[in-house]
């Protein structure tokens, strides 16, 4: 969550939820293997009502435990998975009133150790919850085929910028 680097964006066409499903694989697997996740990584899922935030969550989620069943955290705000390598948090801020509510989600006694936190609605949390390491800003443009999506991966730290790397990595294999 801290280091300077220069921001790199990486940009994608969604052509169906296959495509999102994959991607949300490689990015997994990247933190998987990044020894720079066991200080936590901060990933932002940014978009708009229906853009795909919580079915990238599902399959992120997924990759690690298979089957799982992904609960939406609209209303507990966030719900946390253990995994062998690390915990996920999954957050929706959606309904955050004020960032000072997250006093009482402890997010400060869940924020630590090895944790990948998937963020939806991070714009809720300012300036309260930490930083990003990663933003993933999916859009669905109007006008196109209903499954397509446009995606962009940007890094904002020197863990966010080698686990992005390595998710690029992952997708060439
Ligand atoms: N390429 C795609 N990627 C992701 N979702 C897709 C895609 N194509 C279709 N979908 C569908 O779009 C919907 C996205 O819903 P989802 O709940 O993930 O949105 P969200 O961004 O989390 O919205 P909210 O802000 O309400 O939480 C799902 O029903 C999913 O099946
Ligand atoms: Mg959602």
């Amino acid at each position: 969550m801290s280091g300077n680097t220069d921001v790199v964006t990486n940009q994608f066409t969604l052509g169906d939820e296959q495509a999102t499903i994959n991607l949300a694989h490689a990015f997994a697997l990247a933190c998987e293997a990044s020894t720079a996740v066991n200080k936590g990584l901060v990933v932002y899922l940014k978009g708009d009502l229906g853009a795909g935030k919580s079915f990238f969550s599902r399959a992120f989620i997924q990759t690690f435990l298979p089957g799982q069943k992904v609960k939406s955290p609209t209303y507990t705000m966030v719900e946390s998975y253990k995994t062998s390598i690390v915990t996920i948090h999954h957050f929706d801020l959606y309904r955050l009133c004020d960032p000072e509510e997250l006093e009482y989600l402890a997010i400060r006694d869940l924020l630590l150790g090895s944790f990948v936190a998937l963020v939806e609605w991070p714009q809720k949390g300012e300036p309260i919850f930490p930083d990003a390491d990663v933003v993933i800003e999916l859009q669905h443009p109007p006008g196109f085929e209903s499954e397509n999506r446009k995606v962009e991966i940007t890094a904002h730290s020197t863990v966010g910028k080698a686990v992005v790397e390595q998710m690029m990595t992952n997708m060439r294999e």
